[in-house]
């Protein structure tokens, strides 16, 4: 993160005098990157100064720039907007920016924004789907593209990555991030912030990243969205807070508020957080914009009683930009000219504001976003498709193939295809499609009757779905949800399958025709009923443009599959939340019903799939762990582990090497399993490859209520394997002496994570 000076003083001696004084016309225009904010700063007069704060809606999440009327254009030549979201369009968005630069007393761009999450117009797999890769490279390129495609229609800003770390697949945003585990969590926000970032927000091609959303909001209680988080600090620290830091590492331009509230205060308010642990503790010095309307929502959580205290409450916790509710727009401007408090942290909010639009270069050309020839040619590009595909194959996970049922031979004779997601397009674009079009979709009905002669459809209906099993040689069913069931306030209390997908399944089972189930679906799924009839099952999420294309070469072996779990999937709702790091039990679980033991009576004390669960068509064995130094000094250092990997079967595939730690004696209970490093590795039939990871004692600290992160002597167990419940390595290793941790292990562990892998 860049360094900014704070020379605010210097700023405020000279406000009252030179802001909006008749000699600013005189005043050469804020036009070049050697821009001095400083001096801008002094000659904006409150309301400019306010108008940077405040972000208005070009228009809605389906109907873009539908409000950018001639009212809009005068508030911008008013200088009373400083940014606009849902807005898309390098030459309607040429023309506000015009409108922004040659026509407002001050000629201040405008920054545009949009939810560009898992693509723009070519439509990546869902951020969860991505997740599942266990290729922070994979989530870089995916972003990278978006960055591309958007800056090119005109957009500055993307509300993305949306790192919240979630437990609960009732919650219907899991979608949107990587899933419940903080480390893997933490690579990918830093992977994607890369790639939206590029090598800098001064070239073209990209776009600032907008970390969402900042605090607990993956922690709402009970699933249900905009409901409060309650953790203690430590789960703060250890579990939702890493992604985040690792975005302020891998340099995030901002971060976005959560809607609820963290221990009873509302992030959009909460100064211990945002002010306090995000701008003191971690150093972050770019923007921080609320979460649509949460600046007057602090109303609605009873901690403001008017407009003008729910302002003063975001700017004096640090919120620089009001997301569309109006209240900075109406109440800042008086409250900071009655009180040189409030229009010190108002002259902060818009510095960092004109910081961002200096280092994106539209100082200097405010223009270079809105080049036409550059948009018609990028959008959907055909390498664009490629790596759309690519990394589509690459997120399909393999939850089962009994009896090899899969790959399918392409003379697999007469193929049933049964279900309606095996043909629906709109559906593959998943929660937040940018400007995704349906058209622009390669169903997987498409793309089996493009390469296979013989293939009987059937949408729904259990006797047409009965008729086309018996006469054919193979079944494939797709179950699941549609895209619908997934993302913001599509929360559910039950997860199964509706019951017409289960006659359905019951129906094609009946004919004892080998089954392969492709499971659709933005969350975890409790299925056991899925699990046992079906010879075949691959999670196939939601895959943007190219699901059809990745889908029919997984299932004929084009791919071999090593998509892994980034998040339970648990055997009925009743069990979740249920993440594989539990804490030990003093009673641990047994399937023994005679013992008392944490479990449900009525459920295996397993989950259905664990974290980390994937198969491959071809099969691993692991050797012996083994560490370059068996200690570790508290104080510095690192110990390489590595562990041999060979490929036991006929197939050349990828495994996906995990690490696990856990610490059996501390001052506090540890986790079971913590995730510590991983790696997807190529390995060819009969080769064995040693993997690597580096380790330092950092990776190990606890966080300590009142002492901060701690890193305590004694032994710890490390564990490598396919899975987290298939650990096939072991080791241990021991802390000598005890010290202070820097950062959350997670965001420590996401610098080292790109290190080679030996052959
Ligand atoms: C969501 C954000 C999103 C914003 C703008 C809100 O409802 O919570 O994630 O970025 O809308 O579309």
């Amino acid at each position: 993160m860049k360094a900014i000076r704070t020379t605010l003083a210097a700023c405020l001696v000279a406000l009252s005098s030179l802001a909006g004084s008749p000699a600013d016309s005189q005043l050469p225009r804020a036009e070049s990157s050697r821009v001095d904010i400083d001096a801008l700063l002094v000659r904006m007069t409150t309301s400019e100064k306010v108008g940077q704060l405040v972000q208005r809606m070009g228009g809605r999440q389906r109907a873009l720039n539908s409000r950018l009327g001639p009212e809009e254009l005068e508030k911008v030549r008013r200088g009373e907007v400083g940014s606009y979201l849902h807005v898309a369009g390098a030459e309607p968005l040429r023309e506000l920016q015009r409108a922004a630069i040659e026509e407002s007393r001050l000629g201040i761009p405008l920054l545009f924004a949009m939810d560009v999450v898992h693509g723009y117009r070519t439509i990546f797999p869902v951020p969860l789907a991505l997740a599942a890769t266990w290729d922070p490279a994979d989530a870089e390129s995916a972003a990278r593209v978006a960055a591309r495609e958007a800056s090119a229609a005109g957009l500055h800003w993307t509300f993305a990555p949306m790192v919240d770390v979630a437990r609960d697949p009732r919650w219907g945003r899991i979608v949107e991030g990587s899933g419940e585990d903080p480390f893997l969590g933490a690579a990918m926000a830093a992977a994607q912030v890369r790639g939206f970032q590029g090598s800098g927000l001064a070239d073209a091609d990209t776009i600032m990243a907008g970390t969402k959303h900042f605090g607990a909001y993956g922690a709402a209680e009970g699933g249900r969205d905009y409901a409060g988080a309650d953790v203690s600090e430590r789960t703060l620290r250890e579990t939702y807070l890493p992604p985040f830091e690792a975005a302020a590492r891998a340099g995030t331009a901002s971060y976005m508020t959560a809607f609820n509230t963290l221990n009873g205060v509302p992030t959009t308010g909460n100064q211990a957080v945002l002010r306090d642990l995000l701008r003191g503790e971690w150093g972050y010095r770019g923007v921080m914009v609320s979460d649509w309307r949460s600046i007057e929502e602090l109303m609605a959580h009873g901690v403001a009683d008017t407009r003008a205290e729910a302002a003063g409450l975001a700017l004096e916790a640090g919120v620089d930009m009001d997301m569309v509710s109006d209240v900075y727009a109406e109440e800042l401007g008086a409250l900071a000219d009655a009180d040189p408090a409030v229009m010190r942290r108002l002259d902060e909010a818009v510095r960092r504001i004109l910081l961002v639009k200096r280092d994106l270069g539209l100082f200097d050309d405010p223009y270079k976003y809105h080049d036409t020839a550059r948009e018609a040619s990028i959008m959907l590009a055909s390498d664009h498709r490629v790596e759309a595909r690519r990394i589509a194959e690459r997120s399909i996970v393999m939850l089962k193939n009994e009896g090899n049922v899969l790959p399918m031979a392409r003379e697999a004779g007469r193929i049933a295809l049964i279900g309606a997601l095996a043909d629906n397009a709109f559906t593959q674009l998943g929660s937040w499609r940018a400007r995704g079009q349906e058209e622009d979709v390669v169903t997987l009905r498409t793309a089996l009757e493009a390469v296979h002669a013989n293939v009987t459809y059937v949408p729904e209906g259990a006797d047409a779905a009965i008729a086309a099993a018996r006469g054919a040689d193979i079944i494939v069913l797709a179950l699941g949800e549609d895209f619908d069931r997934t993302g913001e306030a599509r929360s559910f209390a039950g997860l199964e399958l509706p019951d017409a997908q289960n006659e359905l399944l019951a129906a094609v089972a009946s004919t004892g025709k080998p089954l392969v189930v492709l499971l659709m679906g933005g969350r975890p799924l409790p299925v056991p009923n899925v699990h046992e009839h079906a010879d075949a099952v691959l999670a196939t999420w939601f895959l943007g443009v190219e699901a059809g294309p990745a889908i029919v070469r997984t299932l004929f072996g084009d791919n071999n599959p090593a998509g892994r779990l980034p998040a339970t999937f648990p055997r009925a709702t009743g069990q979740v939340p249920f993440a594989y790091d539990q804490l030990p039990s003093g009673r641990p679980a047994s399937e023994d019903l005679a013992t008392d033991t944490v479990r449900y009576r009525d459920l295996p004390i397993t989950p259905l799939y664990a974290f980390g669960h994937g198969l491959s068509y071809t099969t691993f064995s692991y050797g012996p762990l083994s560490l370059d130094q068996s200690t570790i000094p508290a104080g510095g250092g690192s110990v390489t582990v590595s562990v041999p990997v060979t490929n036991t079967g006929k197939w050349r595939g990828e495994e996906v090497v995990q690490l696990y730690v856990r610490d059996p004696v501390a001052s506090v209970s540890r986790p079971v399993k913590q995730l510590r490093g991983f790696r997807r590795v190529m390995i060819e039939p009969g080769e064995t490859r040693l993997v690597e990871f580096t380790l330092t004692a950092g990776h190990f600290a606890l966080w300590s209520q009142g002492e901060g992160w701690q890193i305590e002597p004694g032994s710890i167990q490390l564990m490598a394997g396919g899975a987290s419940d298939a650990i096939s390595a072991q080791g241990e290793l021991t802390i000598i002496g005890r010290a202070h941790g820097a950062a959350s292990p997670a965001s420590i562990a996401v610098e080292s994570s790109d290190e080679g892998v030996a052959s």
